[in-house]
């Protein structure tokens, strides 16, 4: 009886020591801790090693990672995967002195077990709410798996199709990519950190990383001030604003100087100006690359430059762990950077509620419930229909005519499901991603005969296939193509110096036309592509991207009008390479080519300005008009507030939603300001033959820009309104003073 009730009082006891500490600020937790720490300690959780099952990098051999772990040599790991490897893994980490916990962080970038869109799909659909709900549901699922920290959102904004990471971001639009980046920060982290359907987000690639020279992965970056805080910087703010737990810096130089080892960057503008509180991770080994780049002579000089700049933990470089305590003790590096470091980190793993249960996570039974949930396919469908774009409905071709019988699909992608998960997707080994053919299959169900003809590969330049499929052709009433690029020509390290649709596809597509039937050709790709052939010649094209599990859903939902394509561009498709990079947002030169005189004007002699399709471009099964402009004034106080309304109508016969998007020109300023900038978009859903007004307020903020001296603000004088579908596609439009 009495050692039941010793027993019990040495429970309570520690329940109540134990919820004491939870009371604690975290930020007390974190010293308390950090003084009990030997310098080793304190540099084992600046050091991340990955798991040896999956490397998204060169690998830099450890065997002994999990004796790391023991020491306290390590404070995270990646790709570590599952609540049961996890679990494994961690346990190593309460045999240590302290018993700190791991983070396990993940590239967990569209969908975890159910794959969602490619992001740059996902922009396409400018629906802020459909981009949270993905990120949400690839945050539950992560953190059902065991992962605390998602390596994402990547909002690194480009201008530049050749580069394959163009996949991961929202494209070009400095303010569109802004809103995106705090659309996918709050779905990740949900309602806060700790909950158990909630992992950090990772704003990356801190900074600028999509300027790389001739779209050339990990390339030099070489822009200027201007450049680099009016289009690459502000999705960033946008995630420090969102609340971003973390950041991760980038491979690229930025003029010279290595993101990694950019003081400038990370402790002046992020931590300084910013007064970012989470932590910068490096990206995989950037700190030791510094040595490569000719910005560090060795390993040792890195590991200083790096944590000098602000880089607080070292991604498999082994910089940090081999290096730090000697610097320290030489007196290179304060041990109070350090400190900085260790407590941006610890505060993490308190408010992730590991040091309570380093377990919390790891719940196998969780897991096996969450994974997979009927309602997050239903979201992904949701997702993926929202992300086509239609370019092109010649004599509204579509919606295809249910009682044509017999539909021919061709093409090397027509089947393929393992294409459609695209760059950076995380459980497609067992996953089953539905093709373009499937799910034609279950829309059809047997009420039309489906005939394939694959025509050709992907790459190859083989055109043996070419007969069977004309074939094919000629037996159906009409033909579904489908072509583009592998899952895996675009991402990291994924550049192409030519961004056509790749093989002999396009000569399918011209056989097949040849035929003299109606074709509709669906492009899969991770990036623009330029098909100008298929654009002259095709009936119907739709932009389908990398769109996930659902896949062959969503392009059968489309194709058969059950949902009416409503994305638009997020990003300039050119019409040539050389016009790279192209985008709307540009200045108008003292030589703009207005009209047909192109002498003397800023032109080529070999091919037009105008990109394939615009910045902002996508088309609907019906057709909307807007008219009735009023500005609630015409002279605007620097403080005041335009209100904009307008009315928009469904004119067509199908039920649709358009993307109206407000641009704005400072006509004359003390820098030439681009001929328009994206400051408000709406997206709106309207029945047949109904109207709505809508509204837009215009205030500073929208109004101000960096002057001549890089100060941020506005400037009196006249703006010119325009509010259109698309960047090149203006239906309304105004101007308007601003005064003092
Ligand atoms: C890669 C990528 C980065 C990713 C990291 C971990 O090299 O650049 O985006 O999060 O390594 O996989």
């Amino acid at each position: 009886m009495v050692l039941k009730s010793s027993l019990t009082i040495t429970f309570s006891l520690v329940a109540f020591l134990g919820f004491a500490q939870k009371l604690k600020p975290v930020d007390q937790r974190v010293d308390e801790l950090l003084a009990k720490m030997t310098l080793v300690e304190k540099i084992g959780q600046l050091n991340q090693y990955t798991s040896d099952r999956l490397a998204t990098g060169p690998i830099a051999p450890n065997s002994n990672k999990f004796n790391d772990i023991k020491q306290g040599r390590l404070g995270s790991m990646l790709n570590v995967e599952g609540a049961k490897e996890t679990r494994m893994v961690q346990e190593y980490a309460m045999q240590s002195r302290l018993k700190i916990p791991l983070l396990f962080g993940r590239d967990v970038i569209h969908g975890y077990r159910v794959t969602f869109p490619v992001p740059l799909a996902e922009a396409s659909s400018w629906d802020l709410n459909a981009i949270e709900l993905s990120a949400r549901i690839a945050a539950t699922e992560a953190a059902a798996a065991g992962l605390h920290w998602t390596f994402a959102p990547m909002v690194d904004i480009s201008r530049d199709p050749r580069w394959g990471r163009v996949v991961e971001g929202a494209g070009e639009d400095p303010y569109l990519g802004s809103l995106i980046a705090k659309a996918r920060v709050k779905g990740f982290q949900g309602k806060q950190l700790g909950d158990l359907d909630a992992v950090m987000a990772c704003a990356k690639h801190f900074a600028a990383y999509g300027a790389a020279i001739a779209g050339r992965d990990y390339n030099s970056v070489d822009i200027s001030e201007r450049a680099l805080w009016e289009i690459y910087l502000p999705p960033f703010k946008a995630a420090v604003d969102a609340g971003a737990a973390t950041f991760m810096n980038s491979f690229n130089d930025l003029n010279g100087i290595p993101a990694t080892g950019n003081k400038y960057l990370q402790r002046d503008i992020l931590k300084g100006k910013w007064q970012y509180s989470g932590f910068v991770v490096s990206d995989w080994a950037s700190i030791a690359e510094m040595v490569a780049h000719g910005y560090a002579k060795d390993k040792s000089q890195a590991a200083e430059r790096a944590i000098l700049a602000g880089s607080d933990m070292d991604m498999e470089g082994n910089a940090y762990i081999s290096s730090l305590s000697n610097l320290v003790k030489l007196g290179k590096v304060p041990e109070s950077l350090i400190d900085d470091a260790v407590r941006r980190i610890l505060r993490k793993k308190f408010e992730l509620g590991l040091f309570e249960d380093p377990f919390r996570f790891s719940d196998e039974k969780r897991e096996k419930k969450v994974l997979g949930a009927q309602e997050h396919h239903k979201a992904a469908l949701e997702a993926a229909e929202k992300s086509i774009v239609l370019l092109k409905n010649e004599n509204q071709l579509l919606p295809l005519d249910r009682t044509m019988k017999k539909i021919a699909v061709i093409g090397p992608l027509a089947k393929s499901g393992y294409d459609m998960r695209g760059a950076w997707s995380v459980y497609w080994k067992d996953d089953h991603l539905v093709s373009l053919y499937e799910g034609l299959q279950a829309k059809l169900n047997g009420k039309a005969q489906l005939l394939y003809a694959k025509g050709c590969g992907i790459e190859d330049t083989s055109t043996a296939g070419f007969t069977e499929a004309v074939e094919t052709a000629r037996k159906a009433d009409v033909v579904i193509m489908a072509v583009g690029e592998k899952w895996d020509m675009s991402g990291e390290a994924k550049s192409r110096s030519d961004i056509r649709i790749p093989g002999v596809q396009e000569e399918l597509i011209e056989a097949v036309k040849a035929t003299g039937k109606k074709v509709v050709v669906l492009v899969m790709a991770g990036r623009p592509l330029i098909f100008n052939y298929t654009a002259a010649n095709a009936d119907a094209i739709l932009y389908t991207w990398f769109l996930g599990s659902e896949a062959g859903n969503a392009m059968a939902n489309v194709l058969y009008g059950d949902y009416n394509p409503s994305g638009k561009l997020p990003i300039t498709f050119p019409r040539a390479q050389g016009q790279i990079p192209i985008y709307y947002n540009y200045r108008n030169t003292g030589r703009p080519l207005t009209g047909k005189d192109m002498s003397y004007k800023s032109a080529y002699i070999d091919v037009s300005n105008k990109p394939a399709y615009a910045f902002g471009y996508g088309l609907s099964y019906t057709s909307f008009s807007m008219s009735n402009l009023q500005l609630s004034k015409k002279d605007l106080k620097t403080d005041g507030t335009l209100k904009v309304t307008f009315t928009i109508t469904n004119t067509g016969k199908y039920s649709g939603e358009e993307v109206v998007q407000l641009y704005l020109h400072d006509l004359v300023a003390s820098v030439a300001r681009p001929v328009k900038e994206l400051k408000d978009f709406q997206k709106v859903k309207l029945a047949p033959n109904e109207s709505k007004t809508l509204t837009f307020e215009i205030d500073k903020e929208k109004l101000s820009f960096y002057n001549e001296a890089m100060h941020w603000g506005t400037e009196p004088g006249e703006f010119k309104l325009m509010i259109g579908n698309s960047s090149d596609n203006i239906l309304l439009e105004t101007n308007f003073v601003l005064n003092n």
